[in-house]
């Protein structure tokens, strides 16, 4: 297991689609080897999630766990998952406003609109074949995390760019107004 460096925006690999894993090779030590080095690097850096891209690997492989992040602290739990090859489902034409930050994308914020509800499927790093559906935060985690595996970083979905803030302003001057939809989100979507 190692810590790998976090691949930064301008990076071009964050930008290429990440190849589909050949679910008969996902045994081989290549991809769990892979696969730990994903967890303990999305650990270390308290990431909410981490996708392969992210560390330098073009495979469609990601990682999210949530237990009490200190980055976001308002998330429900999302016990770890690994998803290998997921694709997403939209489940509902239901949006709300995500206030996104990403590794990849240094003491940035910004407030992009995530699907209420999704199904993920895909395979799991054993190869067992993964079927879920997902609500709210916790949906706004996986598409965010799948959307890496396509080449996509959340700032390309921030439709107003005047939403945009310093992790040290966000606290200052939008955390207050986000806490509401943070409320409203999990009244609707985590009760
Ligand atoms: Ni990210």
């Amino acid at each position: 297991m190692a810590i790998r460096k976090i691949a930064q925006i301008g990076h071009p690999i964050l930008r290429e689609p990440a190849s589909e894993v050949p679910i008969d090779q996902l045994a081989l030590p290549k991809f769990q080897g892979l696969i730990d080095d994903l967890i303990e690097t999305m650990r270390d850096a308290s990431g909410a999630g981490l996708a392969a891209t992210q560390i330098y690997e073009p495979w469609q492989i990601c990682a999210v766990e949530v237990n009490e992040n200190p980055r976001y602290p308002y998330k429900p739990k999302i016990p770890l998952t690994i998803l290998v090859n997921p694709r997403i489902e939209r489940l509902t034409d239901e949006t709300f406003d995500n206030y996104e930050g990403c590794l990849s994308v240094p003491n940035i914020r910004g407030i992009v609109k995530r699907c209420a509800k999704i199904r993920v499927t895909g395979f799991d790093r054993k190869g067992e074949p993964i079927d879920r559906i997902y609500q709210g935060f916790t949906a706004g985690t996986m598409q965010h995390e799948v959307d890496h595996l396509w080449g996509r970083l959340f700032v390309d979905g921030v439709e107003d760019p005047r939403t945009l803030s310093a992790w040290t302003e966000f606290e200052r001057y939008h955390k207050d107004a986000f806490m509401k939809t943070v409320e409203a989100v999990k009244a609707k979507w985590h009760t």
